[in-house]
């Protein structure tokens, strides 16, 4: 067979540009396989950012729902919503350590919403203080100091400023101090779990935002006893308590969901994925269990600040030899204290 001059040529060329091709193919791949593990995957997270709530909905409305239902959905709300103003003219205190008090007017103040149906939130030269707080009266609410003390010794007491080192639990979204705050809800929002939802709303990857497992340790620490003297004291506000030694911790942030639901509440309210806790414990371990009993609440604790005891039995409050007078909650049994230190991890 004979072939042509120009076929020849023609076919030197193209094997050519196919060789230069692959290898330049090649090089891209090899690139990428040299990489840093992760420095892509960065870059691109690197670009998402909050896009607030309502970017959601659209998809996600029953979600929405649910969330307003919930504990979350509920801990931090406009002022609005307690049908109280606050009184421009009252004087408030700011206590500094081994200084003048600073006084301010309450007309200073730029609101930023309520939490825990109790502190009024607000803004003053920038910086957050529980400014007030609201009480409910006879169904109706009103406005109280939200710590009072007489700090200009005038022998009456005074409103007393507090700073606000609680957001970062009790309002997620405004401790994110966000430049673009307004799309972004102060308290609770989708992407307080999720991460930030930008590429998600475009791409609706599921790969592009986290499904939210992993949060809730975040403020609900996994928290064990801090150590006092010979003593040790229960943790009292925020941590799953005494989850460290449970039988059901196996160690991964998803074995809350075993028994409590992300979103969506149950008959009686709470994130629980049957309708009322005593149910749950029943659908694995028959009617032998008593959760009221085994989930102990801490007698003296007004405000609901302590977790019910998540030991799931490890730890009754028998074996503490708590002083039930006193509001902390100390762990005086020299026995449980051996058992508890030789599970601790701190
Ligand atoms: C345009 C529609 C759309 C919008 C807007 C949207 N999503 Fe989604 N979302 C989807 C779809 C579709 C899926 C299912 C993806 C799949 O299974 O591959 C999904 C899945 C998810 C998941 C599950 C991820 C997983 O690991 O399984 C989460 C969490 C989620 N969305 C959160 C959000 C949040 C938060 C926002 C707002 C910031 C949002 N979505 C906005 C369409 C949307
Ligand atoms: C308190 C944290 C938290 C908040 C707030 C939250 N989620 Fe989730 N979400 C989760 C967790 C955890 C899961 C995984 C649930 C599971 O695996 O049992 C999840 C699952 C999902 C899923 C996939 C599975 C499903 O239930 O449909 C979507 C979609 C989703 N969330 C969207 C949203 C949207 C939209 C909002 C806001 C309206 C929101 N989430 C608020 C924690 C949260
Ligand atoms: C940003 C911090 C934060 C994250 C993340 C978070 N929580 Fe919470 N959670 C709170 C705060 C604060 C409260 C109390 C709110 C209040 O009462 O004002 C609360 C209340 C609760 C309650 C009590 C309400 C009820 O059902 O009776 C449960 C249960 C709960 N969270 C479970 C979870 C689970 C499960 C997750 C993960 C999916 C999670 N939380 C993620 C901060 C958080
Ligand atoms: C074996 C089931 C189970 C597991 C696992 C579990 N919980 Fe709970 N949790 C409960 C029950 C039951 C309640 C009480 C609910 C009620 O009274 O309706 C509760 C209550 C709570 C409350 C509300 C506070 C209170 O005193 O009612 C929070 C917050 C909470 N759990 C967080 C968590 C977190 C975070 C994890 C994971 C580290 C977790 N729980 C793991 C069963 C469980
Ligand atoms: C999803 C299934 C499931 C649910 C729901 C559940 N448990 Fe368990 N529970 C287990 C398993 C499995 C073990 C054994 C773990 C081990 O020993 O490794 C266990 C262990 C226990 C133990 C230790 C003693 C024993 O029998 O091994 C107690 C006490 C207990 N659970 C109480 C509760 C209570 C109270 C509830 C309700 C709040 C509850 N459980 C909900 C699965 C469950
Ligand atoms: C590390 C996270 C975290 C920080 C910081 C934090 N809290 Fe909490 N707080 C929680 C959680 C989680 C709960 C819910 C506990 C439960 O329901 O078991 C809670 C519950 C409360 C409650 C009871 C809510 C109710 O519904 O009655 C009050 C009041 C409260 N916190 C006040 C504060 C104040 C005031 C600060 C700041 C000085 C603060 N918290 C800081 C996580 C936190």
């Amino acid at each position: 067979m004979k072939i042509g001059k120009k076929t020849y040529l023609t076919f030197v060329i193209l094997i050519t540009i196919v060789f230069v091709l692959s290898v330049i193919f090649m090089g891209c791949m090899k690139k990428e396989d040299t990489e840093k593990p992760g420095t892509e995957k960065e870059q691109k997270q690197e670009e998402k950012v909050y896009v607030g709530s309502e970017k959601c909905y659209g998809c996600h409305k029953d979600i929405k729902e649910q969330m307003a239902e919930n504990a979350h959905g509920k801990a931090f709300k406009p002022l609005e919503s307690y049908n109280v103003e606050l009184d421009k003219n009252i004087k408030v205190y700011q206590e500094v350590e081994g200084g003048e008090p600073k006084s301010f007017d309450l007309s200073q103040v730029k609101v930023a919403g309520v939490m825990s149906d109790h502190y009024v939130i607000g803004s003053i030269d920038n910086k957050y203080f529980r400014v007030a707080a609201v009480e409910s009266e006879n169904g109706k609410w009103k406005l109280e100091p939200a710590a009072a003390a007489d700090v200009n010794k005038d022998g009456t007491e005074d409103w007393v400023i507090k700073d606000y080192t609680c957001g970062n639990c009790h309002s997620p979204g405004l401790a994110l101090n966000l430049e673009n705050q307004e799309n972004v809800d102060p308290g609770f929002s989708c992407e307080t779990c999720h991460g930030p939802g930008s590429v998600h709303v475009t791409t609706r990857a599921k790969e592009a935002i986290e499904s939210g497992v992993e949060s809730c340790v975040n403020c609900h620490t996994s928290s064990e006893p801090t150590e006092k003297g010979d003593i040790l004291i229960a943790q009292n506000h925020y941590g799953t308590r005494n989850w460290f030694d449970a039988n059901h911790n196996s160690g991964k942030a998803e074995d809350c969901l075993n028994c409590h639901t992300a979103h969506k509440v149950n008959a009686e309210g709470h994130l629980i994925k049957e309708a009322s806790a005593q149910e749950l414990c029943s659908s694995c371990h028959g009617q032998g269990v008593n959760v009221k009993e085994i989930m102990w609440v801490n007698p003296t604790d007004e405000r609901n600040h302590f977790t019910k005891d998540h030991s799931f039995g490890k730890y009754p409050y028998d074996s503490y030899d708590d002083d039930p007078n006193t509001p902390a909650v100390e762990i005086r049994n020299p026995e449980t204290i051996k058992e508890m230190k030789s599970k601790m991890k701190k």
